[in-house]
């Protein structure tokens, strides 16, 4: 087998050249065969490649370098191994709850560079940022920068945050659009002077920033510089309103990555190629000129290192269609059965892994063992004769696989998580049932206290 004569996908024959190699026995992740790995872990596996997740990141790092900082957005994917990779390579996090602090610092990331964001913030999570250290708190909403500024001149604290601002267009282009519209996210552009001024009151509360977070899964270069330029025209706008120089301008994430065909690849030498015009527009304005640029990227980083490996069970025609059917599904992989949120569902890109040369079928359906229809991850796909035992592959699968996945549903066990680094393979997950927390969770504890009580 060699990457001339495979009958995969273009998509995939594109993804396995750029991050994956093929060896006698068929697929292999950082110079490991998939099937010696199933064979080692078990079926159903989520399967990492280390070098990967180095290279993009440095990738990333070096296309922005002298522009912004690069944090990862730990909801992508938070197995804190994989996310001590990124720290390793000199990378924040971006977290949204407690127990992503939790695995932020478990993988191995200094407290002052954790961002705390996201909606609906619960007490027992901001006592336990606040108390242990976190570099910035984004503030979602006027009764954040109430709770939060309360809780902070209770404890005779400082803490340096940022307004998270939705902002009043359209990103256009992202499948997730988040500007332009009511939403639960961050604070109405138009009420940027109301927040600034609930600030004021709680002298505790150091307004450090701007935060915004546009859209996700952003193709174009240009709708990104796009994005990033009306950021910095808002970061003007408050410093402006609070008179004074922001620290940091958080442009967040949403890069993008190919899952279907005929999608492109975000061209990294055009944002770099962008870049100049919006240095020179930060360094213009004396109140942003200091401010630290960062960007929060969470796909766009381990998307392509990852791929969930499954093994049929069973193959079945019925009336004229060809059915695989797999021991791994939407329970572990709901982004790919395409009802994470997609409006138009869709094949992410699925190669038999042991046969990566062979005639293929048209119109076969790669389903899951759970008892629901919803439960396809491959519809009129296009795959070779295959047998009980034989290997499927989602590839793309790193970002918003496990996590965001209905694992309970039911109650098939959970998937390992395989990490190959230097030709050695670690388990950073084990199989088992999917209430195994990686970290502590009774640091967070659970209470119920009413406003009006
Ligand atoms: C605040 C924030 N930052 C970063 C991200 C990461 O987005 P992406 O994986 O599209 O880069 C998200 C995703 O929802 C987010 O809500």
């Amino acid at each position: 087998m060699n990457t001339t004569n495979l009958t995969v996908s273009p998509l995939a024959g594109a993804l396995i050249t750029e991050h994956f190699s093929i060896g006698q026995h068929g697929l292999e992740i950082g110079g490991l065969a998939v099937g010696d790995l199933v064979r080692q872990f078990g079926s159903p596996l989520y399967l990492y490649d280390g070098a990967t997740l180095r290279r993009r990141y440095r990738a990333l790092a070096a296309a922005l370098e002298g522009f912004a900082d690069v944090y990862f957005s730990i909801k992508a994917n938070p197995n804190p191994h994989l996310a001590a990779i990124f720290v390793e390579e000199g990378a924040g996090l971006e977290i949204a709850s407690g127990a992503e602090y939790l695995l932020a610092r478990r993988a191995g990331c200094t407290p002052r560079r954790i961002l705390f964001a996201g909606p609906g913030k619960g007490e027992a999570e901001i006592d336990l940022v606040l108390r242990q250290g976190v570099g910035e708190i984004h503030l979602e909403g006027f009764d954040e920068i109430e709770a939060i500024g309360r809780k902070v001149s209770a404890m005779g604290l400082k803490q340096d945050v940022s307004l998270r601002i939705n902002p009043g267009r359209q990103a256009q282009g992202g499948a997730m659009r988040m500007g332009g519209k009511a939403s639960a996210f961050g604070i109405d552009e138009e009420l940027m002077p109301e927040a600034v001024e609930a600030l004021k009151r709680f002298p505790g509360l150091r307004l450090k920033g701007i935060h915004l977070f546009a859209g996700t899964q952003i193709l174009d270069a240009g709708i990104l510089l796009e994005q990033w330029r009306y950021g910095l025209e808002l970061a003007a706008r408050l410093a402006e309103l609070a008179d004074c120089p922001l620290g940091s301008i958080d442009l967040g994430g949403g890069l993008g990555i190919p899952y279907h065909s005929g999608e492109a690849t975000l061209d990294l030498e055009a944002i770099r190629t962008g870049l100049p015009q919006l240095r020179a527009m930060k360094a213009a304005n004396p109140r942003l000129a200091t401010a630290e640029m960062l960007v929060e990227p969470g796909r766009w980083l381990i998307g392509p290192a990852g791929i969930y490996v499954s093994a049929l069970r069973s193959v079945k025609m019925s009336r004229g269609q060809r059915f695989l059917i797999a021991d791994g599904g939407m329970h572990h992989h709901l982004a790919a059965s395409g009802n994470l949120g997609q409006v138009i569902k869709r094949d992410y890109p699925i190669v038999a892994p042991l046969h990566l040369d062979q005639p293929v079928i048209d119109n076969t359906s790669f389903v899951g063992p759970l008892c629901t229809p919803l439960d396809t991850l491959g519809r009129q796909t296009a795959l070779p004769e295959l047998k009980t035992g034989d290997l499927l592959a989602v590839l793309q699968s790193g970002a918003y696989g496990l996590s965001a996945s209905p694992v309970g549903f039911l109650s098939h066990p959970m998937p390992a998580e395989v990490l190959v680094e230097n030709s050695l393979a670690r388990l950073i997950r084990p199989a088992g049932t999917f209430d195994a927390p990686l970290v502590n969770m009774s640091e967070i504890p659970r209470s119920w206290s009413h406003a009006a009580q």
